[in-house]
């Protein structure tokens, strides 16, 4: 547990250094004295000091964060947000939003912003911009036409079903806006991400190509799975209706054009993806044709201004108003100062249920580094092990560990006060487990005045922290501004890091590696290099 301390201290900056991190350990260690040689406070009686909800909680738009059940104290928190400034969160977050090439391991910017915010693209060069806003433009005008049940300028062509192939954040975006804001409709989206051809195999058995249209989202065009499902799908298509027809039916939205044409996407269907928006941030871009057919042009609209809004609001509120920071400043001290190993995410909405494998890909790819941006190792930790379920399913399977187990893992909850159904009765239950749980991990049994003869087995010691973040009601807007919030979150931390979280480099020695292994899987090489340390295994396998 981190306790609360009563030695007052002030980080001692240096002026001779014009930037400080947490890695700086006269930061780092002057925080973690602060908690462990101070007397413990345990959660439940912070939690009646007075004003503790209202200075642990911050409102902007349509969200509230409560941070009121963490073990920050006033004066730890006036520590965070000096360590926010002091590590150039406000320079940094100013270049990023500038296009400088903050990206510097790749060498580019990351815009993502652009394809939600018109202050952002407004700074792009005017070609790019223009191209930008033309993409959006055709973008929409096909989802219209999938919406309506035919091919873009094709009424005679049906369409009743899109099979979405992309992996990771070119399949999660648009699978969260399909869940969370899809309406009702007789357009069904398929998605295919993972190599298995189970899945796949089952769906084309069910699908009439004549009504069918293929997506096919990857901003490189060169992921191996991605591309092995596109040709399946292509030669069963093609089997039935011919090439021609077939072609007509295939969609692209990828950065690599030569590869995309290549491939046989007729360039009147293929959408532009810019190397500026990374996967994991494209899900404001054509990456989402898909969820735009089955949400509807305006309900798309609202989402990309409710991420603008809150991009607004990270750039203009200050350090100590701001979502973002203040909800980066609350991961920093659970990772960096409390140790926590790792972060849960619950949504308390069937509809969020995609939000955790959303912010899995966000979190750990973007923060998931262990080298800073001098190309040093770092040294504190950097990303927790993020991971999650939506209640109240998960306090049926992962919260005995998170009341009773020997790790802390601290958690987002995230619930919706106006839901869109008439049960007022299951809403109210919903909410009321969600506010229930986050008490429990916090007040313990003891906290909540249960006699101390309680059976050891069925004590549990509280003391465990989560945040609470409420939506008004789930509609567009807030949605991207929950998912804009994460982002900024990501970035800020990041900062403080010292890391770069916009390249991915770690995913790709694996990817490599199949690549050899996968003939001899098949029996088309004889052996593996014996670096690999895998072929007494293969050779099992192949027995078997
Ligand atoms: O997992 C690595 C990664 O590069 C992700 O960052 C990206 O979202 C995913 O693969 C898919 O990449 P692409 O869109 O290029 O197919």
């Amino acid at each position: 547990m981190c306790p609360e301390s009563h030695v007052v201290f002030d980080m001692p900056f240096n002026k001779a250094k014009d930037r400080y991190h947490i890695m700086d350990q006269d930061f780092l260690h002057l925080l973690q004295k602060y908690n462990t040689e101070s007397g413990q406070k345990p959660l439940s009686e912070r939690l009646n000091e007075p004003d503790r909800f209202k200075n642990f909680s911050k409102a902007a738009g349509n969200l509230l964060l409560d941070f009121s059940r963490t073990s920050l104290d006033q004066h730890a928190l006036a520590n965070l947000l000096k360590l926010a400034a002091h590590s150039g969160v406000e320079e940094s977050r100013e270049r990023l939003f500038q296009g400088v090439e903050v990206n510097f391991t790749e060498q580019r910017p990351a815009l993502h912003m652009a394809m939600r915010s018109d202050d952002v693209l407004d700074k792009l060069d005017p070609e790019t911009a223009n191209r930008v806003a033309k993409t959006r433009d055709k973008m929409l005008g096909f989802a219209a036409a999938f919406a309506a049940g035919h091919l873009p300028g094709e009424t005679g062509q049906l369409v009743r079903h899109i099979i979405h192939i992309g992996i990771g954040g070119s399949v999660l975006g648009p699978r969260l806006l399909i869940e969370a804001l899809g309406k009702r409709s007789s357009l069904q989206v398929h998605f295919l991400s993972s190599v298995d051809a189970h899945f796949r195999d089952r769906l084309l058995a069910d699908l009439d190509p004549a009504e069918t249209a293929v997506i096919v989202a990857t901003k490189s065009f060169t992921t191996g799975e991605t591309l092995l499902h596109a040709r399946r799908v292509m030669q069963w298509m093609k089997l039935e209706l011919g090439r021609d027809a077939a072609d007509q039916r295939l969609f692209a939205i990828s950065g690599n054009t030569a590869a995309v044409e290549e491939f046989g996407v007729p360039q009147a269907n293929t959408l532009y993806l810019p190397d500026w928006v990374g996967g994991r941030y494209s899900i404001w871009s054509a990456v989402s044709l898909a969820a735009a057919a089955v949400m509807g042009e305006g309900a798309f609209q609202e989402f990309l201004q409710g991420a603008a809004d809150m991009d607004r609001h990270f750039q203009t509120a200050e350090l100590e108003d701001n979502l973002p920071v203040l909800m980066a400043l609350t991961g920093i001290w659970n990772r960096n100062i409390c140790g926590f190993p790792a972060q849960a995410v619950i949504p308390y909405d069937h509809r969020l249920r995609s939000v955790p494998a959303y912010l899995q890909q966000l979190v750990m790819e973007s923060g998931g580094k262990s080298v800073d941006r001098e190309g040093q190792p770092v040294n504190c930790a950097t990303s927790p092990v993020l991971f999650g379920e939506p209640g109240t399913d998960a306090q049926h399977s992962l919260f005995q560990m998170f009341h009773q187990g020997t790790d802390i893992v601290p958690l987002d909850f995230i619930g919706v006060i106006r839901p869109d159904h008439q049960d007022e009765e299951a809403h109210a239950v919903l909410l009321a487990n969600m506010l229930a749980q986050a008490t429990a991990l916090a007040t313990g049994t003891a906290g909540l005045g249960s006699p101390a003869e309680l059976d050891i087995h069925q004590q549990m010691p509280g003391g465990r922290p989560s945040e609470i973040i409420l939506m008004d009601a789930l509609t567009p807007s807030s949605l991207g501004q929950l998912l804009a919030l994460y982002e900024h979150k990501v970035f800020v931390e990041s900062v403080i890091w010292n890391i770069n979280p916009f390249d991915q480099f770690g995913v790709e020695l694996g990817k490599v590696l199949a690549t050899s292994i996968q003939p001899a899987l098949q029996g088309n090489s004889d052996a593996i290099p014996e670096s690999y340390g895998l072929n007494a295994l293969l050779e099992y396998i192949k027995n078997r």
